[in-house]
């Protein structure tokens, strides 16, 4: 049987974090987290474009201000929400850029890869401790069909490189690094025992404002015929990212994704993910550079103790470092 909203549990009592909801996908997604009873925390680049998108969903939600091109504003939208909340259910990263007007972030990191995976990975670090012990609480990070654009290595020069504001490259080499996150993430947590799951979806194809980006001319053409024959509206295509964070039978490290026509449209449901996305030294790699680029380090609980086989020491339960 096809997923629908329908599937979604009650969210009540919930709180999700939803990055980009200002527009797009990300406003969908907060718009029906809040319909079924999430409070949801819109964390938006201006705050008046988050106001008026807390005005069209209606729910329970409040505004933060979140700008992914400066560390600083990722460690002050942390603080701002570990201020007022004390724990988070659902972390959707989902803000994106594709072809944008700057070539840097304020840190000097090439754009694509800067907003798209460095600023991410830096909120989750700061924000994971607040997840970590919150039953069935879920990280969820959007990925793209485009990361299989992502060749070359992720790497310092890359990260730093001034030259892909309009590469389609560089666009999927930061989505490539949102599968390999999600899954390291998946990886490192269930290490640790943690009771948090981190997922990736992918919404297909979407006519939003990702596709008013600066693209290169000969894509141009390429782009419209796609949108126009491929994609399916911003509230369907926000469907995988809604599954990923509440259909309690889609396990971690699992990307999510739509079903039909070469996965551009369609019922979410599990998707296929490049080879290189699966490339368990290229995730720990990955990991490692975002940590020494962004100078955040995770702190994961510690793992529990393994049962003694003698069966002479109780093991410890609900301790967390
Ligand atoms: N649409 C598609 O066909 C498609 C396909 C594959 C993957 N995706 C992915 O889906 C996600 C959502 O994109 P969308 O299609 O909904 O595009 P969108 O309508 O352009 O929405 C992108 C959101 O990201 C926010 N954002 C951009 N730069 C930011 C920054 N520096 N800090 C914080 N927020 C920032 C935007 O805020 P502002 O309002 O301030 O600009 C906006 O709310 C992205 O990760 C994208 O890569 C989309």
């Amino acid at each position: 049987m096809d997923w629908s909203p329908a599937h979604v549990p009650d969210q009540s009592g919930r709180i999700a974090l939803v990055t980009g909801a200002s527009g797009g996908i990300g406003l969908e997604t907060s718009r029906m987290l809040a319909a079924h009873g999430a409070h949801v925390l819109l964390a938006c680049r201006s705050v008046e474009r988050g106001r008026a998108a807390a005005a069209r969903i209606g729910g329970s939600a409040e505004v933060v201000r979140l700008d992914l091109a400066s560390l600083d504003s990722v460690r002050e939208a942390a603080a701002w929400v570990r201020g007022r909340h004390e724990r988070l259910d659902l972390l959707v990263n989902n803000a994106g850029v594709m072809f944008p007007s700057y070539r840097r972030t304020e840190d000097g990191f090439e754009a694509h890869f800067g907003v798209n995976h460095l600023g991410h990975f830096a909120l989750t670090g700061l924000l994971l401790d607040l997840m970590t012990a919150v039953p069935d609480s879920r990280v969820v990070t959007v990925a793209s069909l485009a990361h299989r654009a992502g060749f070359g290595a992720v790497d310092e020069d890359a990260a730093r490189s001034s030259t892909g504001r309009r590469s389609p490259t560089a666009y999927g080499r930061s989505k490539l690094a949102n599968l390999l996150f999600a899954r390291e993430l998946q990886r490192r947590l269930a290490t640790a025992g943690a009771a948090t799951a981190s997922l990736a979806a992918h919404p297909g194809l979407s006519p939003t404002g990702l596709w008013h980006g600066d693209a290169p001319r000969l894509l141009r053409p390429v782009v419209a015929a796609g949108l126009r024959w491929l994609a399916q509206p911003a509230n369907r295509a926000a469907l995988p990212s809604l599954r990923a964070a509440t259909d309690p039978h889609v396990a971690g490290g699992a990307p999510l994704g739509p079903s039909k026509l070469f996965e551009s449209r369609g019922t979410p449901a599990p998707a296929r993910s490049s080879r290189a996305s699966r490339d368990m030294a290229a995730q720990s790699r990955l990991w490692e550079l975002s940590e020494g680029l962004t100078g955040v380090r995770y702190a994961f609980p510690s793992a529990p103790a393994a049962p003694d086989p003698s069966g002479a020491v109780c093991p410890v339960t609900g301790a967390r470092g």
